[in-house]
């Protein structure tokens, strides 16, 4: 088998902030009537930090230091990783309300004393409490995927004019489609966080496969779970939503950007019984759960794609995607981290030795789906790349619908 590997430059985007100490856009977006309204109540004196071509970022759902989402997105950007966006506000409703005791709450207090006095960023439990824009606003929603619709419609009431919404962004297809309508109708646009649609093994593979006439590509996703029914019935039910839904929609999604899967355009799902394996287990609570631990299948559309997807839980922490020629040998792979970036990886694991493995490896990947989406906050021009709103109805309209099919192959 020859597999062909490659190192590339990295895709980093410089660190240097663009911008004077002028001083910061008041013009140039506008607030409606509705949002003027909803941000009356603040009370406040106002801070002042977006500059001329930086939006104005709220972090909504920060979560826990070290391990929510939201964190992660704040230390990049508080460490100027996007020079088009400038976090101003976290508003965090569990850690600075009900959860604000507990070992997670502590940690969090302490993340948030440091940061006010260092950046100057202004904390807050809810939506509620902040002024209205002082400069195109972006809210950045990273809160539990269930919380997410309510935070979307919050976020609209409070100026935002465009939404950052990290995937699937809602536990179901209505409640996302819902999600849409809404913000259609304020004229708010809401791309995703799908970071894997502008990641460079994607970006490798599909370009070398564009060179081998009648390829195949297989995109991997792997979990490192220890494979005991505790550790997995404990994933089982804290992912409650089911692994297409939680683990393989980043996949998924690549499937409906770049391989034209619509539920409508699937010719054919069929399961690779060797590889899959489904369980029943009981989770923490003692309530059972049907999810897959691994899944791979492969998809024929109408229009003559055929494209495979393989994830497993206990896997390892890398992702991958092959090529395979028309005899079905192996001919490329390309793995998230490459050789370069696992150094890259290593200074992050230093920096922060508690922090999720995950933010490492994709890094480049969070730094570039912010800046595309908040300098478009700013100028309008398209983010490219970026994964819509309605790229997310699709790809969660996908996920429901293979579900069941996949369960009843695997019986
Ligand atoms: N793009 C990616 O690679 C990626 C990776 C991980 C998560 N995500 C997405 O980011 C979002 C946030 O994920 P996360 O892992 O940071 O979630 P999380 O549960 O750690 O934190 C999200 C929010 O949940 C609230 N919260 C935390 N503990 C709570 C509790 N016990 N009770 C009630 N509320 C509580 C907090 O307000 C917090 O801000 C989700 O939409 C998720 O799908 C994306």
């Amino acid at each position: 088998m020859k597999v062909i590997s490659y190192n590339t430059n990295k895709i980093f985007l410089s660190s240097t902030m663009l911008f004077s100490l002028a001083s910061r856009r008041a013009a140039g977006f506008t607030v409606n009537r509705a949002v003027t309204a909803a941000t009356r109540a603040y009370g406040g004196s106002s801070i002042h930090f977006a500059k001329e071509g930086q939006a104005e970022v709220i972090l909504v759902g920060c979560g826990a230091p070290n391990r929510g989402m939201g964190w992660y997105h704040a230390v990049q950007m508080l460490e100027d990783k996007c020079p088009s966006a400038s976090l101003d506000y976290i508003v965090e409703p569990w850690f600075m309300g009900a959860g604000g005791d507990s070992p997670a709450g502590q940690d969090f207090k302490a993340w948030q004393d440091e940061t006010e006095a260092k950046y100057g960023t202004k904390f807050t439990a809810s939506l509620e409490e902040l002024p209205p824009p002082e400069a195109p606003r972006l809210a950045l929603i990273s809160g539990r995927t269930a919380d997410n619709p309510r935070l979307l419609s919050e976020s609209i009431a409070h100026g935002a004019k465009c939404i950052y919404l990290e995937k699937p962004g809602a536990p179901t297809v209505a409640e996302l489609e819902a999600m849409k309508n809404e913000a259609d109708a304020a004229s708010v646009e809401v791309l995703m966080g799908y970071n894997k649609n502008v990641c460079k093994y994607v970006r490798k593979t599909r370009e070398f496969a564009e060179t081998v006439p009648g390829s195949h590509v297989t995109f991997v996703s792997n979990n490192a779970y220890e494979n005991t029914p505790e550790s997995l019935g404990e994933c089982f039910e804290r992912n409650a939503e089911g692994m297409l839904k939680n683990m393989a929609i980043h996949e998924l999604a690549l499937l409906v950007s770049f391989y034209d899967v619509s539920v409508d355009n699937i010719a054919e799902v069929v399961a690779d019984k060797e590889f899959s394996s489904m369980q029943t287990l009981k989770g923490p609570s003692g309530k059972e759960y049907t999810d897959f631990d691994k899944i791979k299948f492969t998809i024929k559309t109408k229009t003559g794609n055929e494209v495979s997807v393989q994830a497993d839980r206990c896997g390892g922490s890398d992702s991958y995607a092959t090529v395979t020629d028309k005899a079905g040998e192996e001919v490329f792979r390309y793995y998230m981290p490459d050789e370069e970036d696992k150094v890259h990886v290593k200074e992050l694991q230093a920096k922060y030795p508690t922090a999720m493995p995950y933010f490492f490896t994709q890094d480049p990947d969070y730094i570039t789906v912010k800046e595309r989406v908040a300098k478009h906050t700013v100028d309008g021009q398209p983010a490219e790349g970026i994964a819509t709103i309605q790229i997310a109805i699709d790809t969660l309209k996908v996920a429901e619908y293979l579900t069941p099919i996949l369960q009843e192959q695997l019986k």
